[in-house]
């Protein structure tokens, strides 16, 4: 598939219905709700964390990714593109984002849990640099270590 028109901006409260349906859609529905509409909504009021969208031509919600900081790590609790849209870069704009964001907050490391079985992530995450660090459980622990001194994007798009 061909790149996208993408336009990645931090999420505001009236995005959180939209966010929550993303995640039930594409990565939940079988689990326990954990990103709900309460949830989206304090994670972006949540000075610790940064909730980033991509959007697509039309405005609509195509993915978004979601950066908790520590002191000198960061961690990526989810990152989900719509799937219809996979496959064009975007999820790689929104880590992309997210990184250089952590990197001028002199974030060191940026860290993430997978599950065993999800090879097409752990594709994702391979491709964007990211090694695995430690398995527990179902889950593998992947990791990055960040150039420091990236400049923060507040607007990215696709070529
Ligand atoms: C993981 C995810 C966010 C990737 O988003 P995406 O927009 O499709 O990713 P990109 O298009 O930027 O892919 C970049 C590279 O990652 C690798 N990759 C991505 N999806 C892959 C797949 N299904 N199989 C193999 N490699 C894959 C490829 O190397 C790809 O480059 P290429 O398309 O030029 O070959 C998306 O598949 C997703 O939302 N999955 C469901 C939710 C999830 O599992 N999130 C991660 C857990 S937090």
């Amino acid at each position: 598939m061909g790149p996208v028109m993408t336009t990645i901006r931090l999420a505001t409260p009236a995005d959180a219905k939209a966010i929550a349906a993303l995640s039930w859609r594409e990565v939940e529905q079988h689990w326990p709700w954990h990103w709900n509409p309460p949830s989206a909504l304090s994670a972006m009021l949540d000075r610790d964390a940064n909730v980033a969208l991509a959007l697509g031509a039309d405005g609509q919600l195509v993915g978004f990714g979601v950066m908790e900081y520590h002191d000198d790590t960061a961690h990526l609790s989810l990152l989900v593109v719509n799937a219809t849209a996979r496959r064009r870069g975007i999820g790689t704009m929104l880590l992309r984002w997210l990184e250089r964001v952590a990197a001028v907050a002199a974030i060191a490391r940026i860290e993430v849990e997978e599950r065993r079985s999800d090879t097409a992530a752990l594709a994702f995450y391979a491709s964007r640099g990211y090694v695995r660090s430690g398995v527990s459980g179902y889950y593998v622990r992947l990791c990055k270590a960040l150039a420091q001194g990236g400049g923060a994007a507040a607007r990215e798009r696709s070529p």
